[in-house]
């Protein structure tokens, strides 16, 4: 099986090629950071225009790439939400137009399975796992039992953790996208320096909690000498920033493997996926919490866990493998929780 994936739903463009041999083709991925970076963040109708700009080369490079042509596809899938609704509208029409065009078989991709799965691509992880999933606008914990089948562990109250280290980042200065510039200021910090909260540490459950810590760091950031941060000052306030993060994340963690193993007592592997879980000093934190829980971690290469289309187009060989397709009528959608019996939180 050969698909087609597309992503659209934030600010990468991204076309790619894969099978079902767990081979990428192709994976193209157009960043639209320099047209959002004097607003400091995404603005949905400049990502919207610059998807419909650039999209159909892409498409067409990554064919070239891949040495395949339309027709020889098995099919075509389109991240179909949640996200900004005009980039995701620009997917799913290039998507249907080329289905029908070429008579295949059209996948809505859910863009938090996409991200879900990425482990099957890259590791060939088996049903069920223990997923972390960290990216700019969700936050969870899930029981991944299969396609389509997530039972929500834990979620956050308030703010996803990627937003938290964009929002930090923006509080010290460090640009737009955050999460990679907080990593590389917090390199050479002192974690020990500030004395930051870890919200919800040691409570029942496995949600999660990130505003506290964020109003935390803006006011130890106002508690440095007015002007420009010392370059000390801002390597230690990043690093005592992601510790906290960290913390949080190992312990929320920790609650959701006990959760975890009371419905799935054999099942050993942990998966973090999502935009955040490119971080290195995150990804050792959650080695120690997997090790000693007698689990195994499985992180996917950093590109695979920013927003891709490898991730659209291997979700989509997951649907068509047991036959879901979609139709042309399907509505793309701003929301669409992987576990729908999950309550809001
Ligand atoms: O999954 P993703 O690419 O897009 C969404 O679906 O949201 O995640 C983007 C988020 C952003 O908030 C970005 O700051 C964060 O992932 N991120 C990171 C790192 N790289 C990206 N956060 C912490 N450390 C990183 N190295
Ligand atoms: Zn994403």
């Amino acid at each position: 099986m050969i698909v087609l994936g597309i992503e659209t739903s934030c600010d990468e463009t991204a076309a790619a090629v894969v099978t079902d041999a767990r081979v990428i083709r192709a994976s193209l991925v157009l960043s639209q950071l320099e047209q959002h970076r004097p607003f400091g963040g995404v603005v949905p109708e400049i990502a919207a225009r610059a998807h419909l700009d650039h999209l159909d080369r892409l498409v067409r490079e990554a064919l070239d790439q891949a040495g395949v042509g339309l027709a020889e596809l098995d099919g075509i899938a389109a991240t179909g939400g949640p996200g900004l609704i005009g980039g995701v509208i620009v997917g799913v029409t290039m998507g249907k137009a080329l289905a029908l065009a070429h008579d295949r078989p059209f996948v809505a991709v859910n863009h938090l399975e996409g991200h879900a799965l990425t482990c099957r691509l890259t590791d060939d992880v088996g049903f069920p796992y223990l997923l972390l999933l960290v990216s700019g606008g969700h936050s969870q914990l899930l029981a991944v039992e299969g396609v389509g089948r997530y039972v929500r562990l834990g979620t956050t109250i308030d703010d996803a953790v990627g937003e938290a280290f964009d929002k930090v980042a923006k509080m010290l200065g460090l640009g737009f996208p955050g999460g990679p510039a907080v990593e590389a200021a917090a390199r050479d910090g002192d974690p020990a320096r500030f004395d930051l909260p870890r919200p919800l540490r040691g409570r029942p459950g496995a949600d999660f909690s990130f505003s506290g810590l964020k109003t935390a760091v803006r006011l130890a950031a106002e508690g440095l000498p007015p002007g420009d941060f010392a370059p000390r000052d801002l390597a230690d306030l990043a690093a005592s920033f992601q510790a906290a993060v960290g913390d949080v994340l190992a312990d929320r963690t920790a609650h959701a493997i006990a959760q975890f193993r009371s419905i799935h007592p054999a099942a050993r592997s942990l998966v973090v996926a999502g935009g955040v879980a490119a971080n290195a000093a995150l990804r050792a934190r959650l080695n120690e919490v997997a090790a000693s829980h007698d689990m195994r971690l499985i992180a996917p290469p950093p590109r695979l866990c920013t927003d891709n289309a490898a991730m659209i187009a291997w979700a989509g060989i997951e649907r068509l493998r047991l036959g879901l397709i979609d139709r042309l009528d399907f509505a793309p959608r701003p929301r669409w929780p992987l576990d729908p019996r999950a309550e809001a939180a």
